[in-house]
């Protein structure tokens, strides 16, 4: 496995662990645990997956068998939009910190581009400078709204975490993320499995020549550009193939047939629909 240098000199894990739509407790410390032992440091989660105790649980497990060591593991986590606000932001953190048992946080993304991210940016800001935090970021901003963001806030984000998959490709977003020095991390690397994305004939031929996976092969596409994965499995078998994707190389021609795959929009969610913008404001975090 590799790793990239953020902005801030700190050592971010080029793979991680994502643990969305995991909400039973048992499953998820399980998967985290399974995660752990394949080779995975770096775990993905939020306040609003509703799983940070498990996640606190699984690598309090794993710290004390001797599996790995605290410093090893990259722990994100992010804020809800409801907590968006300096006061809510202070909180909120705190409120995660409990629930995952950890001293200090790798990286604290704001979950989203709605509501008042500046006043919470503030308030991670000086979690960041306090050392409470080593990394800050964002995800889902569009590149107008990064823009917007990085030109005016005094720290500003170490990581972006979007949509990425080889449906979605956006090289456009990647671009306007590295004038900021910010790097991107690709949230639904598998494209939640849509698109027959696990035996797409594309991915599957590529993966018949190094003896690797459809699955595999779009994972090892975004590393290959220079992107950040967290793929999410609850099955070891499969926790362990995402991760096997480490001793092989494509080369340029068939990366350009993966880029070809791109649709250049988003079949999961669409940000800009009043719906779901609605729905995400009246979304709340519970214990
Ligand atoms: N910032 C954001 O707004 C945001 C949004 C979405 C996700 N995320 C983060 O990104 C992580 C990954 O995204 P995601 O969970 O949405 O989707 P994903 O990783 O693209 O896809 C997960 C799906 O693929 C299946 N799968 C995984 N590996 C497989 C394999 N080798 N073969 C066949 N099926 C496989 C999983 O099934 P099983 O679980 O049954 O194995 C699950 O249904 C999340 O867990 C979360 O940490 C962030």
């Amino acid at each position: 496995m590799e790793y990239i240098t953020l902005a801030n000199g700190i050592n971010m894990p080029l793979e991680g662990f994502g643990v969305f739509l995991v909400p039973d407790p048992a499953a998820c410390k399980q998967a985290v645990l399974d995660a752990i032992k394949a080779g995975y440091r770096l775990i993905d989660t939020a306040a609003i997956y509703g799983n940070e105790r498990a996640v606190g649980e699984a690598v309090k497990e794993a710290v004390d068998a001797g599996l790995v060591k605290r410093e090893d593991l990259f722990i994100t986590t992010k804020l809800w939009v409801a907590d968006f606000s300096y006061e809510g932001a202070k909180k909120a953190f705190a409120a995660s910190m409990e629930r995952l048992g950890l001293e200090y946080l790798d990286l604290y993304l704001l979950h989203q581009a709605y509501g008042d991210i500046y006043g919470a940016w503030r308030a991670m800001e000086e979690l960041y400078e306090a050392g409470k935090i080593r990394s800050i970021g964002v995800s889902n901003f569009f590149p107008w709204k990064l823009t917007e963001f990085a030109e005016l806030v005094k720290v500003k984000p170490m990581v972006n975490q979007v949509e990425l998959h080889p449906f979605f490709t956006q090289y456009g977003a990647i671009e306007t993320m590295k004038t900021y020095g910010c790097v991107p991390q690709a949230w639904g690397p598998l494209a939640e499995g849509k698109h027959g994305i696990f035996t797409h004939p594309v991915l599957s031929e590529i993966g018949a020549k190094y003896g690797k996976t459809a699955a595999q092969i779009a994972l090892k596409w975004n590393v290959q550009r220079g992107v950040c994965i967290l793929p999410k499995s609850v099955h070891a078998d499969q926790i362990a193939q995402n991760f096997d994707i480490w001793d092989f190389n494509m080369t340029d021609e068939e990366m350009r047939q993966i880029d070809a795959l791109d649709l250049g929009h988003s079949e999961i969610i669409d940000h800009y629909d009043p719906n779901i913008v609605k729905f995400i404001l009246g979304s709340k975090v519970s214990d």
